[in-house]
């Protein structure tokens, strides 16, 4: 193994937090395997009257603690990247799509080609969705030549938390992501951290 440092950005959308906290708990994960991390949202784009609906969401509108957005730049400094939303109506939320629509520049310029990236979600039901939202942000990655990094099985803790495709929480009654859901992530930021080591490495002997 090198001993390069591999780069990596944590991409997420958020309303009330849950997958910021599993954005968190991923980026430990690959910092601790030695990687240079960003963790970024990206812009919040619901008109005020939505936002104010929820008295969550206006919370976490109001008070987050992240002071830089996402940007292009973030996707073409990364050597992996790490997708996070909120399951919604059993996708991915239309702000993520949004930020994601806006790399075709990048994307035409083959700067995302051989990035390595994985995906990651929360929902508030076991069967509302988790599985179709990482599949469906993965397509993102298949589309820009990416290397999809599964989850799997590849720790013992995942035969507990359980989901292969990656990281995920139900959060029943607007529960925040539990142990057992942050631990699967920080497995999955080292998992991303190693992988991406070895391709960086590759690329850039
Ligand atoms: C508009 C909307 C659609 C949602 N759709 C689903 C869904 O399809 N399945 C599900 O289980 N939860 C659904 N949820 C619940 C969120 O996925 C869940 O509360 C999630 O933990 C929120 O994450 P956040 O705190 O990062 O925003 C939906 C929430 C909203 C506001």
């Amino acid at each position: 193994m090198t001993g390069m440092t591999p780069k990596i950005a944590v991409v997420f959308y958020s309303a009330t937090g849950n997958v910021a906290a599993l954005a968190e708990a991923l980026a430990d994960g690959a910092r601790k395997e030695g990687a240079e991390v960003r963790v970024r949202p990206v812009p919040e784009l619901a008109p005020a009257a939505a936002v104010a609906s929820n008295p969550r969401w206006q919370d976490w509108v109001d008070n987050n603690p992240y002071d830089q957005q996402a940007t292009l730049d973030d996707l073409d400094w990364a050597d992996g990247i790490a997708l996070g939303s909120p399951t919604r109506f059993g996708g991915p939320a239309g702000q993520l799509k949004e930020f994601l629509d806006s790399s075709g520049g990048l994307w035409f310029q083959g700067k995302l080609v051989d990035k390595v990236g994985t995906s990651f979600t929360s929902a508030s039901t076991k069967h509302g969705g988790l599985e179709s939202t990482i599949l469906a942000m993965n397509n993102v990655l298949y589309h820009w030549g990416a290397i999809v990094v599964p989850l799997g099985y590849t720790d013992a803790h995942l035969m507990e938390s359980g989901n292969p495709y990656g990281g995920s929480f139900v959060s029943r009654r607007s529960a925040a992501p539990d142990e057992e859901a942050l631990a699967a992530c920080r497995i999955q930021g080292a998992r991303l951290a190693r992988i991406t080591r070895y391709i960086a490495a590759g690329k850039n002997p």
